[in-house]
C-alpha cells in the first residue's frame, strides 16, 4: 500500500513538475489524453477570445491550449512557471507556426516571477490545472490581475487528477478558487462544470479595475 502511494505521488509529481524521460512521458500524456484535450479546448472556448486580443496563460504544459488560442488571437503573450525547460520545448515544437509569425511568446519562468518583459496588459489570463503548483497563490492572482486591463477575464481551471476524485472534489476546489479570486480583488465571479469524470471546475472572473486603496491580498498556503 505505502509502494503504491510512493509510486501514485511520483507519477502526479511529473504532470506538477514534469522532468526527465518520465516528464517526456508526462507531457505526452497530457497533450493526448482525451479528457485533457476537451479540458483545455472547454477552457479557452469560455475565455471567448476574439482576434487581436492579447491573451497570458501559466502553466502552458504541452501548449495544447496555446495552439488554440493562436487559432483565435492575434496577438498573444504567454508565459509558464516552468521548472525545467522540458514543457517549454515540447510546447515550443507544438506552435512553432504561432512563434515565427511573432503571435506566441512562449517563456520559462514561475508565476512568482513573472519577466518584466512579459507585457501587457492582457485581454484574459487563464491557468488549467496549475494553480495548486504556486507558491502563495492568493497573492499571485492579485499580481495576475494588476497586469490584465479593467474588464479583463480571468479563468481558473482545474480537475483533480487525483485517484478517488469525485464531483464534490471538484465542488470542493471551485469553492475555493472563487474564494481566493475574491480575496485578490476580482468580482462576477461564476462556476462553469464541464461535465467529465470527475468534472471539471473553471471560475471565470473580471478585473474590475485599479486598486484604490485596497490592501494588498493575503499569500494563502497552495491548495
Ligand atoms: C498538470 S500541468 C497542466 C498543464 C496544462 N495546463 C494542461 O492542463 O494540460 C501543470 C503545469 O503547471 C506548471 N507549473 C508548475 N509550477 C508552476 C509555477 N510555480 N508557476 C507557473 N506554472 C507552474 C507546470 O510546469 C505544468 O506545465
Amino acid at each position: 500500500m505505502a509502494v503504491r502511494r510512493v509510486v501514485i505521488a511520483a507519477i502526479m509529481g511529473q504532470f506538477g513538475h514534469p522532468r526527465g524521460a518520465a516528464g517526456r512521458v508526462a507531457g505526452w500524456v497530457m497533450a493526448h489524453r482525451r479528457s485533457n484535450r476537451q479540458r483545455n479546448s472547454w477552457v479557452v472556448s469560455l475565455l471567448e477570445v476574439q482576434p487581436t486580443k492579447k491573451v497570458l496563460e501559466i502553466g502552458f504544459g504541452p501548449g495544447l491550449d496555446v495552439a488554440e488560442l493562436s487559432r483565435r488571437a492575434g496577438e498573444q503573450g504567454h508565459v509558464s512557471g516552468i521548472l525545467s525547460d522540458l514543457m517549454l520545448r515540447q510546447a515550443t515544437r507544438r506552435n512553432a507556426a504561432g512563434i515565427a509569425a511573432g503571435r506566441v511568446t512562449l517563456a520559462r519562468a514561475s508565476v512568482d516571477r513573472l519577466p518584466p518583459a512579459l507585457g501587457g496588459p492582457f485581454d484574459a489570463s487563464f491557468a488549467v490545472n496549475s494553480l495548486g503548483l504556486w507558491p502563495a497563490p492568493a497573492g499571485r492572482l492579485g499580481e495576475l490581475r494588476r497586469r490584465l486591463r479593467a474588464g479583463g477575464r480571468i479563468a481558473i481551471a482545474s480537475q483533480s487528477r487525483c485517484p478517488g476524485a469525485t464531483a464534490s472534489t471538484s465542488r470542493a476546489a471551485a469553492r475555493k478558487i472563487e474564494a481566493l479570486l475574491q480575496g485578490a480583488g476580482y468580482t462576477k465571479t461564476r462556476i462553469q462544470t464541464l461535465d467529465l469524470d470527475p468534472p471539471v471546475v473553471c471560475v471565470l472572473a473580471v478585473n474590475p479595475g485599479p486598486d484604490r486603496g485596497r490592501s494588498p491580498p493575503a499569500s494563502g498556503p497552495t491548495s
